[in-house]
Parts: C-alpha cells; structure tokens; sequence
C-alpha cells in the first residue's frame, strides 16, 4: 500500500460532499480515536503496568468493576470533555450522565461509550473493545436526560474498537461500513476493510448456551433446530462459537456472517436481558443493519425503540439477515 487512506482522510472525503459538513465531526471523531489508541496501548502492556485484574469495586449495574474498566472510562471523559465538541457523554461505568466541565464550550455532539467491552476477558488476554455511538444535540446547551434518549435510528456515528491480534476500528456514519487497522509503526488507522458486507447465508451462531434453560420458546426452538444440523429440519450442521465479547463476536459476523443471540431470560427478573440499548445494542445494530444484516429483540427492530433509560437493557438478536429474519418468524409464531 503506497497510498494509504488514513481514516482523517477518509472521513474528511465522505463529509465533503455534505453541505452541512463543518469539520467538527472530523475533529470528534480522532478525539475518540485517540482515546482509543491510549487504550489500545494499555491493553497491549498489560501486566507490565500493572493493569490488569478486578479494582474491587461495582459499577451501577452491580457488576465488579476491572481496574482497566475504570481507567479505560477515565481515558474516554479526559480526551472528550476539553474538545468543545460535545454537550455531554454517558459510560456504561457512570450512574448519571457526565457534564462538560464549566470552564470549557459545549458543543453539538452526545458520545455515549462501553469503554471496555468484554471486560471479563481481559485478565485471560482474550479481545476486548470500545463501543461508541455519537448523537446529535442542541447546541450550547445543557443536555437534558431525553436528549440521551434519542432512538438508535437517529445517530450520526457509530463505532467500535476491537482490541485483538490487530487493533481494529470498525465505523458507520449512515454510508455503509468501513474497517480500519491500526498501524502501530505511524500510530494511524488505515482503511483496510472498506464496505464491509454481512452474508445473508450462515451455518454459525453464537449465544451462551449455558443460559439454555432460562430462554423462551423461540429461542429454544431456534437453537434446537440447529443443533439437530443435518439429520433435523434445516438439514445442515451449524458451527458454534461465542468470544463473551460484543465487540469480537460482532466483528466476526461482519467478516463472515452468523447469527449472535444474547436473548430474553427468565433467570433474574430485575435483569430480563444483558446488554445495554444506548451503548452496546444502538451501535450494533447501526453498523449491523448498514453493512446488510439485521437487529431485534426478537419482537422489534433495536433501531426504532425509544429507550426510558441511559443503562437500559435490551435483548440482542443480530447478524445475517435470514437467520435473524427467521428468529422473528419464530417470535411471532409463538
Ligand atoms: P461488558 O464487559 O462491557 O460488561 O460487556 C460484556 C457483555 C458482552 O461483551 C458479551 O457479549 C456478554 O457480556 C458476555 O456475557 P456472558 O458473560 O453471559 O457470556
Ligand atoms: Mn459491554
Ligand atoms: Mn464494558
């Protein structure tokens, strides 16, 4: 590659086609990644500065917190909130929404963040992420908890940074998906993947099969008729796999189709479901449905539900567009 398209480039040619384009998003947008290339670094030191295991403490939804989901969350706020670019942010870490410090301009933008997806694999150097979704906001103001509450259908951008063999951003703005790879040698991500193409067709799911007992009928009847591969209804072998990493199990279904279920369940009725609608579910389903592959609940398309909740949580069914087609099939049958 002699002529490498950095993602500024990238990002600077798809806006200047937009008569609304002010280059304030360009801006957010290496804002973000260079938090993330901090956080890439961390990740790849690892031990070596003493990062990683648990910090003994629990976020707001009771789960322990990793001392690198502490550090991870403080790098997004440090290298957001001086920008001038945003009104406001929400982490999956923080209770309540994170204002912009008195002492510097609000701007046009909300970043709502899960700074480290798949925390829970960190300690056995397995991937981990960073999920991002960026909305648009009144300018100036101080957002108000319903301007957080935007319907998945209305972001302008929607990422994630996949922390695995190669540091990867995957990123849509409403034209389709695109993949960059992180070039450690200039410190800049190069578009290595561009229009990245869910396939319809897949014999792969994913879903934690030893939640199986807790699940409603359809999934049931969905996972069953997999598992039974040739000699059953589909008359195919299915392959399994699950990474207990959004980011990575996503990334996979956008390389190579799949279907990734982390369904409805009956196990803790304070928690129905597991992953996150503002941080985890929205920009999901953005670059799922951008790059051709669908996403519900099973019931309803992620993207039109207007969530009640900054850390509200959704059931995630996603990926090729049959096999999801045929999961909803499956929910209205019963
Ligand atoms: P997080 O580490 O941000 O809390 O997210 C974990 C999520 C997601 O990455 C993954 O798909 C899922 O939890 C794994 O859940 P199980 O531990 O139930 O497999
Ligand atoms: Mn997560
Ligand atoms: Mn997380």
């Amino acid at each position: 590659m002699t002529n490498k398209v950095t993602l500024t480039r990238f990002i600077i040619e798809q806006q200047r086609g937009l008569p609304e384009a002010s280059g304030t998003f360009t801006l957010l947008l290496n804002n973000i990644i260079t938090a993330c290339k901090q956080i890439a670094n961390k990740v790849n030191r690892g031990q070596l500065i003493g990062v990683l295991g648990s910090a003994g403490s629990e976020n707001v939804q009771g789960e322990i917190q990793k001392k690198l989901d502490i550090i991870t969350h403080e790098i997004m706020v440090n290298q957001l909130n001086w920008t001038g670019h945003l009104a406001g942010m929400a982490s999956e870490e923080l209770d309540d929404v994170i204002t912009i410090p008195a002492n510097y301009p609000k701007g046009k933008y909300l970043v709502l963040f899960d700074p480290l997806d798949g925390s829970s694999n960190i300690d056995v150097n397995l991937a981990v992420g960073t999920i991002f979704s960026v909305l648009r906001c009144r300018e100036g103001i101080e957002p108000t908890l319903d301007d957080f509450l935007a319907k998945g259908s209305e972001q302008a951008c929607a990422g994630f940074v996949l922390y695995g063999p190669s540091t990867m951003l995957v990123l849509t703005t409403g034209k389709g998906v695109n993949g960059f790879t992180l070039d450690q040698d200039i410190g800049e991500f190069i578009l290595t993947h561009p229009n990245m193409r869910v396939p319809e067709e897949t014999s792969e799911f994913a879903i934690n099969m030893s939640n199986q007992r807790f699940w409603e009928p359809p999934v049931q009847r969905y996972i069953d008729e997999c598992l039974q591969g040739k000699e059953g209804l589909r008359e195919k072998d299915f392959n399994m796999r699950w990474v207990a990493s959004f980011v990575a199990d996503v990334y996979r279904i956008l390389t190579r189709g799949g279907v990734f279920l982390y369904p409805l369940d009956n196990r803790d009725p304070a928690k129905p479901a597991k992953l996150r609608i503002m941080y985890e579910a929205n920009p999901m389903a953005f670059i799922i449905e951008q790059a051709g592959g669908l996403c519900s609940t099973g019931r309803e398309r992620i993207l039109d539900i207007k969530p009640t909740g900054i850390h509200q949580r959704v059931p995630v069914v996603l990926g090729s567009k049959n096999e999801v087609e045929r999961i909803i099939r499956y929910h209205q049958d019963a």
